[in-house]
């Protein structure tokens, strides 16, 4: 048993920032992180077009970035949350620049600004075209200093302990309380039990339920899965956000973004003939917002019977673009494209996923005691789909925000007697190959039927076929000593069995969700 006055799970933006905070504030508390890999791993870690912060207040303002994210939106964003995290963002900055983030900065000393689609103005800050690598060594460095956070690394939360894990325990279930968690030791192969006043969810996104995503192995929802298990409200996993742009590597997994900053930056989405055709869609082009873009690139892969469109880069300054975007030059390059001088490949790919636990504007889920930050949470701020570069920022606010909330809160004078794991009776699974064909099955039949553009017969068939996974994922469960891949597999399957759900009862379709049986317009 490990005992914290702090649990955070997940080791991306929300984790380390708010573990920051809680560590300067309380040197004589015991901040614990743990980390289902290294402490580097996370989306945050691959975040490359930057953060939005409204900086220029001659061209730019709060109201208009405002206005950006709630028409990105589709008018399902909370009014509050928006403007709360919209205002709050320059002093989030500051705090990042404070912890030794670097920023790009102009021939006139001032951040520079880029833009992305969506956005009216400039505003994205960011550090060449690897602005999430820079924000997480500044994070992993400044908690590296502080003696009263320990990181966990290869540790993997199983469950979140409620009454429902106490013996002989009458709770009532609108009103549950966390203790903690199990967490699964990968060195052990033991699940150990860490024990906690308040314990924080920030373990990610989900990209890992599609075949095809930019998100790295570790995106397998977790915290919303495990969220639900505990019976805390989830809501909106219908939006997933689909990024237009993914470089085309039909066996690569996770797939390497092409920033949208490129084509803030002037780069056109155009077919092998040099046609462009985003406008055909929206009058912003290639700037309109990433639903849009996503949708107008699958409709066009459709109608040319194509499995990628192209980014035109060549007409860019050449000097320009490598002081910009070093890291995806290079990564072009290294697959043989010179895109100076040809036309990058690209496909949409899973990349976001805006909805997840629900959150209070103090990142308080609807267990006591359980917080929520970052892309595992829902807060409101996205609605259907989220503006660019606002995630980043999302997670710092809201772990601010958890991190007010927490220090008025008191700490627990007693705990109750948390049972150890049991796993009596359970055994080493033999073929790891049965959970890789099922992750495998659950990425193509997510890929094939809960995509970009959904029909009510696809959500049922889908529905159909991950029962028959679902079946045989809990029986493997319920039988076997557990195992990373196990549990991931688990948690893929109930996130993907909430996504359909929740796509069959959404009746309009808004930002990243889109059914044709809904609206036959498009
Ligand atoms: P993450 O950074 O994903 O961190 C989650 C952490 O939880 C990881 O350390 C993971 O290992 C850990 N974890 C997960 N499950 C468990 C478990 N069971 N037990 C223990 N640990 C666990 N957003 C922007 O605003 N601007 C951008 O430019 C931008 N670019 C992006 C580019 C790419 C390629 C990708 C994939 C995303 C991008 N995003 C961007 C989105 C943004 O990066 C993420 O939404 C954000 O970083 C999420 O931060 P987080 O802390 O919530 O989660
Ligand atoms: C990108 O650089 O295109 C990603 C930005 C984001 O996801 O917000």
């Amino acid at each position: 048993m490990r005992h914290s006055d702090y649990l955070i799970i997940g080791s991306g933006i929300a984790g380390l920032s708010l573990s920051i905070k809680l560590a300067e504030k309380y040197p004589e508390k015991k901040i614990t992180v743990v980390t289902k890999t290294s402490e580097e791993e996370s989306n945050t870690r691959y975040a490359q077009g930057g953060i939005a912060v409204v900086l220029d207040m001659v061209t730019d303002s709060f109201d208009k970035h405002i206005e950006d994210t709630l028409r990105a939106g589709g008018g399902l964003s909370d009014p509050e949350v928006v403007k709360m995290v919209v205002q709050e963002a320059p002093n989030r900055l500051k705090e990042m620049i404070e912890w030794g983030a670097a920023f790009d900065t102009n021939p006139s000393g001032k951040l520079d600004l880029g833009k992305e689609g969506g956005h009216s103005e400039k505003r994205i800050v960011h550090h060449k075209d690897i602005t999430g690598y820079e924000m997480a060594q500044a994070l992993i460095q400044r908690n590296d200093e502080l003696k009263n956070v320990t990181v966990y690394e290869h540790f993997f939360a199983v469950e979140l302990i409620t009454e429902h894990h106490l013996p002989h325990r009458e709770y009532d279930k609108n009103n549950i309380n966390c203790y903690g968690a199990y967490v699964f030791n990968r060195k052990t192969l033991e699940v150990e039990i860490f024990e906690a006043d308040y314990s924080i969810l920030a373990t990610g996104g989900i990209g890992q339920v599609y075949q095809y995503t930019t998100n790295p192995k570790v995106a397998t929802g977790d915290g919303i899965a495990m969220a639900y298990r505990a019976k805390a409200q989830v809501q909106d996993l219908e939006f997933v956000q689909f990024h237009p742009t993914a470089l085309y590597e039909p066996r690569k997994s996770p797939a390497f973004l092409i920033s949208e900053a490129v084509r803030g930056f002037g780069a056109h989405l155009v077919h092998s003939d040099g046609e462009r055709f985003v406008f055909k869609y929206d009058e912003r082009g290639e700037l309109a917002s990433r639903d849009i873009v996503a949708r107008a690139i699958d409709a066009e892969m459709k109608i040319k019977g194509v499995e990628h469109v192209f980014l035109d880069c060549t007409h860019l300054d050449k000097e320009e673009f490598l002081k910009h975007f070093p890291n995806i030059y290079e990564k072009c390059l290294s697959t043989g494209i010179d895109l100076f001088k040809d036309y990058i490949p690209v496909v949409p790919a899973a990349h976001y996923v805006a909805g997840g636990i629900k959150v209070d504007l103090n990142g308080q889920t609807t267990i006591n005691r359980l917080y929520a930050s970052g892309e595992v949470s829902r807060t409101g701020l996205h609605g259907a789909n989220r503006l660019a570069s606002n995630s980043l920022l999302e997670a710092l606010v809201y772990s601010h925000h958890i991190f007010l909330d927490i220090v008025n809160r008191d700490m627990r004078t007693d705990f109750p007697e948390i049972p150890e794991w049991n796993d009596d009776g359970m055994v080493y699974q033999r073929e790891l190959a049965l959970i890789n064909h099922s992750r495998h099955e659950l990425r193509q039949l997510m890929s094939n039927y809960v995509a970009i553009v959904r029909s009510d017969i696809r959500l049922e068939r889908a529905l159909k076929r991950l029962k028959l996974i679902w079946e045989e994922t809990e029986e493997l469960y319920e039988k076997s000593k557990l195992s990373v891949p196990l549990c991931e597999l688990r948690n893929l399957v109930g996130v993907a069995y909430l996504m359909i759900k929740q796509s069959k009862a959404q009746k309009s379709n808004a930002g990243g969700f889109y059914n044709i049986d809904l609206d036959s317009d498009v």
